[in-house]
């Protein structure tokens, strides 16, 4: 079969991420991840995206933040899920990375979109979900989510928020109920398999962890024209590695991995 190059940012409706980076949990290696002061970092570092992770809480608002449980930030094993907005928010969850970020409070998704546009860095939103939902639910919780994003992301028609997630059921929602939507099928364990199932589903990236996609390359090539994305990559040998095989972008703590 002959190859054909990935698919441009342009052909995505996407902008190029700097350096192809994006800043993960914003920019993780230099504040508490997911916070405004991880965001800021980014931005002040020169990087032009930034991947963070949302999810429902108890209240229905969807909230940024990674875990399933607030018990990594020092504040019990309760899951985000059984607590409202207003609580989650009088958290810190600076600390626990260092004493200087204890004013850091947990986001809505409604508060960080306006930022991120202020900051000028573009959002890749990974939607995490812990339960197994059923299919309305999925869709209830895919059209909610849409629609905040038009209310809540600025440049939605011009440069649209990249939506993510490993839950291959909420992206087949989002799809359906969002025919133009940049969507990415996160996956552990890269396979061919994983690029036919994305390709059939209509999203748009792939976005797969470093040790299987490494290991994958170091073997074969990647034939199709589906941007492939790597995380979490935080050493220049791997990411030229990728860059060098056509990967299209990697997440990464860091903003500078070159020199
Ligand atoms: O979206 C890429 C990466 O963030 C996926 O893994 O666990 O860091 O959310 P995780
Ligand atoms: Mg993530």
């Amino acid at each position: 079969m002959h190859k054909q190059p990935p698919l441009t940012f342009r052909q995505l409706h996407l902008p190029y991420p700097k350096h192809g980076i994006i800043g993960h949990r914003g920019l993780a290696s230099q504040a508490p991840e997911n916070t405004k002061a991880s965001f800021i970092a980014a931005a002040t570092a020169g990087l032009s995206w930034v991947e963070f992770d949302i999810q429902p809480c108890a209240s229905g608002e969807w909230v940024v933040f990674h875990d399933e449980t607030l018990s990594r930030m020092g504040h019990g094993s309760k899951r985000i899920r059984e607590c409202q907005l207003h609580d989650l928010q009088s958290l810190d969850i600076g600390s626990w990375f260092n004493p200087m970020f204890t004013n850091e409070r947990i986001l809505s998704l409604n508060e960080v979109l306006p930022l991120l546009s202020q900051l000028r860095l573009h959002p890749n939103i990974e939607v995490k979900l812990f339960d197994n939902e059923d299919s309305l639910l999925m869709a209830n919780l895919a059209i909610e989510l849409g629609s905040l994003i038009q209310a809540h992301w600025p440049d939605q028609s011009t440069a649209p928020a990249l939506v993510s997630s490993f839950s291959y059921p909420f992206l087949t929602a989002m799809r359906a109920q969002y025919p133009d939507c940049p969507i990415g099928y996160l996956v552990e364990g890269f396979n061919e398999q994983k690029i036919e199932i994305a390709t059939a589903a209509s999203f748009n990236t792939l976005h797969a962890d470093k040790k299987s996609l490494v290991t994958y390359l170091d073997k074969h090539d990647i034939k199709s024209q589906l941007p492939i994305f790597c995380y979490t990559v935080n050493d220049a040998p791997t990411a030229k590695r990728l860059f060098d095989k056509g990967i299209s972008a990697i997440f990464s703590d860091k903003a500078k991995l070159f020199g």
